[in-house]
């Protein structure tokens, strides 16, 4: 994949899964947890775990430098998200449900501005790369 390429797929993939998450929060309050709630979190954890996947594609394709500490994070989260969908499961979330959904927005945030920024200023250069190596349009 071109890297200008993955770079645009990425950025809109940062925008819909944090409207997925404002989407999510929205429901947890008005359903809390149960099984329609649940369903709503595994829809999450899919499209999550598919981006964490393309991001990571990216990473190994190219020997990104920062890929261990970048995997480990978003493993991390893999961990939380089904922490927290087996209390949503289990209608056991209460009063700590606010507190996950809370943490998964400022979870996501802080990442982008921190580890996938990292990760797209590399892409960024990779991309120039790219540009410079393609060959002048015949005349
Ligand atoms: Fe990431």
């Amino acid at each position: 994949m071109k890297m200008a390429a993955a770079l645009e797929q990425l950025e809109r993939e940062h925008a819909a899964i944090a409207a997925a998450i404002e989407r999510f929060a929205l429901q947890a309050v008005q359903l809390g947890a149960g099984e329609e709630l649940a369903e709503s979190l595994r829809s999450l954890i899919v499209e999550i775990s598919m981006h964490f996947g393309f991001e990571e594609s990216l990473m190994g394709e190219g020997g990104y430098a920062g890929f261990e500490p970048h995997h480990r994070q978003h493993l991390a989260m893999m961990i939380e998200l089904g922490l927290m969908l087996d209390r949503v499961e289990e209608t056991q979330a209460g009063t700590q449900l606010a507190r996950n959904v809370d943490f998964i927005g400022q979870w996501h945030r802080e990442h982008i501005e921190q580890a996938d920024r990292a990760l797209f200023e590399w892409l960024a250069q990779r991309a120039e790369l790219e540009k410079a190596a393609v060959p002048p349009a015949p005349t």
